[in-house]
């Protein structure tokens, strides 16, 4: 992993600000996206590659650092509530009862566009998904910028997304103008993406705000195909990110469903060159292959903490063979569920 380097020593073309050591850094940032530069920032979820979302050309710059395909919408974050108003059509009483319970926070909330948002933003579609990040420094760089921003996750496409400035420059050093250092990401995985924009209320990507705990505001939620199964050749995809391949080291990643006991028999079986497991706390004992955890079985939360970094970190090591110990699907478990089939190209091996 490349050390990030603010003295200088290494050259890095990608201003480098750190927000807990540079009182000016908030500020910076802010001056460079009012100037339609790239900046990426933290969030609780992941870092976001921004822009001033208001600025079409300065959100076309986006989609070339990422490599990012044309028709993937981004989300777009604001600071409060009251920001909402004139991004889209209307907030209806459903979407105003999750923005008090969940805002600010993981929670993405897709309604119909207004005339403000830029074809760049919403890549063709009538919707455009908002959300009101949590994290300090993603609340302070939004209000000093004074305009909501459009952010997708900073990595290069595909790649797992970045969870501390690290990462994002390993991805994106050259490519846009600055980074901004909040630190590592609590949460670890994206929001959970929720369309208000149909009927009945639609899960689109699960994260760190859960299926359940949506239920319990909005009675029924449905949870759309793309969030557990691979999507069906030809078929429409409800949010465009789910069709595209994601969230992939370079190792192939094969995830295996079972117990402690059977994991460890099968990947023991197939060591070899380059063969590593991805395991929980508990499989660490059973297993006589390189490993790396993400944190114990029953911790989902710890999981979701640490699988993007791990993911990046098994490509670090040079595996090119990883055994992923499957997570529970439910709660959180369900968003990490939904990145690690998607990281194994849905290569799933049940065991007994
Ligand atoms: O936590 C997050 O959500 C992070 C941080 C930076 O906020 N952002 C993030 O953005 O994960 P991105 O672009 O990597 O993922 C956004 C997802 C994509 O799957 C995209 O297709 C979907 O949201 N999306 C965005 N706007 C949409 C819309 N109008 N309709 C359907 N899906 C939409
Ligand atoms: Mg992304």
């Amino acid at each position: 992993m490349k050390k990030l380097d603010p003295d200088g020593e290494i050259a890095m073309q990608t201003e480098y600000l750190n927000a807990a050591e540079d009182d000016g850094a908030v500020a910076r940032a802010a001056q460079l996206l009012r100037e339609g530069k790239l900046v990426a920032i933290p969030t609780e979820t992941v870092y976001g590659l921004a822009a001033d979302a208001l600025n079409g050309p300065a959100v076309a710059r986006i989609f070339e650092a990422k490599g990012r395909p044309q028709d993937n919408p981004l989300i777009v974050h604001i600071a409060r509530e009251a920001d909402w108003t004139p991004l889209v059509k209307e907030i209806p009483e459903a979407a105003h009862r999750l923005a008090e319970r969940f805002w600010p926070g993981p929670l993405t909330i897709i309604l119909e566009k207004s005339g403000l948002i830029p074809d760049e933003v919403s890549a063709g579609l009538s919707t455009v998904a908002v959300r009101c990040p949590s994290h300090p420094a993603a609340q302070a760089v939004i209000r000093a910028a004074g305009r909501p921003l459009a952010a997708p996750s900073a990595n290069l496409s595909g790649k797992p997304s970045p969870t501390t400035a690290e990462r994002v420059l390993e991805d994106m050093d050259g490519k846009i103008e600055a980074v901004l250092d909040g630190g590592p990401c609590a949460v670890g995985v994206e929001s959970t993406v929720l369309s208000l924009a149909g009927a009945v209320p639609r899960l689109l990507r699960p994260g760190g705000v859960t299926a359940e705990q949506l239920r319990e505001v909005l009675g029924t939620v449905e949870l759309d195909a793309a969030v557990t199964d691979k999507l069906a050749p030809g078929a429409a995809a409800a949010s465009p990110g789910m069709k595209y391949k994601h969230y992939s080291p370079r190792a192939r990643v094969i995830m295996i469903k079972g117990p402690a006991g059977p994991f460890a028999d099968y990947v023991n079986a197939h060591k070899g060159p380059g063969v590593a497991a991805l395991c929980f706390e508990e499989d660490k004992a059973g297993l006589s292959v390189p490993y790396l955890s993400y944190g114990a079985r029953a911790d989902a939360s710890a999981q979701a903490h640490a699988l993007f970094e791990v993911l990046r970190a098994l490509d670090d090591a040079g595996f090119s063979l990883v055994y992923a110990h499957s997570p529970e699907p439910s709660g959180v478990g369900l968003a990490v569920y939904n990145r690690l089939i998607r990281a194994a190209g849905f290569e799933v091996l049940t065991l007994a």
